[in-house]
C-alpha cells in the first residue's frame, strides 16, 4: 500500500471474545475505555505513524480464524487480543502459523498476575512478542511495535 506522503503499512486489529463489552466489564481488571475509544485511539495513532489500522470484534472462534486467513492478503500485520481464546485456542494460533502474518499479541490486564489458568498462551510462541498489563495502551504499545518490527524488516531487504 503507497500514499502520496510515503510507504503506508495495513494493520488489523483483531479483539476475541468479550472485549465488545470493555467499558462496562470488570472495569477493575479492564479498566473503564470502551471499545469503541480504543480502536479511534488506534486508528489516530496509526495515521501519525503512517500506518492504516481496521478493527474486527468477534465472540466467535471460526470468525477469528477466518478474519487471520484473510489478513494475509490485505494486511502487513496483526495486533491481536484474543480474550480467553489465547489460553484455550489451537485453531487460532495455528492459523497465524499458517499464513505467517508478523503478530504482537496483546492484553489489558497483565496476565501472568492473575489465575493461574491465564498464564499461558497459545499465541505468544508464534508471536513476535507479546505485550500484557497496560490496560488500552497495551494496544498502542503492541501497535507500535509491530509497525518498528515491519519498519526493521524492510530495512534489511
Ligand atoms: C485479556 C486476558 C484474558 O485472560 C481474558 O480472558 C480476556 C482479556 C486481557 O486483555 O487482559 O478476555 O485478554
Amino acid at each position: 500500500m503507497s500514499s502520496e506522503g510515503g510507504r503506508w503499512v495495513s494493520v488489523l486489529v483483531l479483539h476475541g471474545p468479550n472485549l465488545n463489552l470493555l467499558g462496562q466489564r470488570e472495569p477493575g481488571i479492564y479498566g473503564s475505555v470502551t471499545l469503541d475509544k480504543i480502536n479511534r485511539l488506534l486508528v489516530a495513532e496509526g495515521e501519525k505513524l503512517q500506518a492504516k489500522v481496521s478493527a474486527i470484534q468477534s465472540n466467535h472462534e471460526g470468525v477469528l480464524v477466518d478474519a487471520i486467513h484473510q489478513a494475509s492478503d490485505q494486511y502487513h500485520g496483526l495486533v491481536i487480543n484474543a480474550g480467553a481464546y489465547t489460553h484455550t485456542s489451537v485453531a487460532i494460533r495455528d492459523a497465524i502459523a499458517a499464513v505467517q502474518i508478523p503478530t504482537v499479541e496483546v492484553h489489558l490486564s497483565n496476565i501472568y498476575r492473575r489465575e493461574e489458568f491465564r498464564h499461558h498462551s497459545y499465541i505468544a510462541p508464534v508471536a513476535i512478542g507479546q505485550i500484557s498489563g497496560f490496560g488500552a495502551d497495551s494496544y498502542l504499545l503492541g501497535l507500535h511495535a509491530l509497525l518498528r518490527h515491519l519498519q526493521a524488516k524492510a530495512e534489511n531487504i
